[in-house]
């Protein structure tokens, strides 16, 4: 799902990186405008790790006023994207609505919706007033 969004950000012409949070150095936040994160939903909730990544790396990363978007696969109930919209609107971030959700593995429909979300960012980006 992530390379699919990164995809549609890129059809745009801005530059976009899809990593593994595992991967995400603390330049790659700051150097960002917009920050797509994805969980699928265990338990009812987002993955642990990445409930810490976003309590921890994120939040001091100081990413008010960036654009955020929630993404991820489920199977029946599907919290998870939506727990990480709201933890970045309290951020301060401008949340993408509504959560982008497939259920389990995406087909090639999915995808394209995937890739949908990547165009959207791209658009929001190019249409934000400069920073003063
Ligand atoms: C142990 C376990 C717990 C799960 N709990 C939920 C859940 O609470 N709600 C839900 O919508 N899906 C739940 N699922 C389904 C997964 O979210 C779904 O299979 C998803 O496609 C997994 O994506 P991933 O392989 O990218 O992690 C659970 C799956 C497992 C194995």
């Amino acid at each position: 799902m992530a390379e699919a969004i990164a995809n549609g950000i890129e059809s745009r012409n801005i530059d976009v990186k899809a990593l593994s949070f595992y991967d995400v150095k603390p330049e790659d936040l700051n150097d960002a405008e917009a920050i797509a994160i994805g969980s699928s939903t265990f338990y009812y909730k987002m993955l642990p790790p990445m409930e810490k990544f976003i309590n921890e790396t994120l939040a001091s990363s100081d990413p008010k006023g960036k654009i955020g978007a929630g993404f991820g696969s489920y199977g029946w109930s599907g919290e998870a994207p939506v727990m990480i919209a709201e933890k970045m609107r309290e951020m301060g971030m401008n949340v993408i609505d509504p959560v982008l959700r497939i259920l389990h593995k995406p087909t090639d429909k999915d995808v394209e919706e995937c890739k949908r979300l990547g165009i959207d960012i791209a658009e929001k980006l190019k249409h934000r007033k400069p920073k003063v």
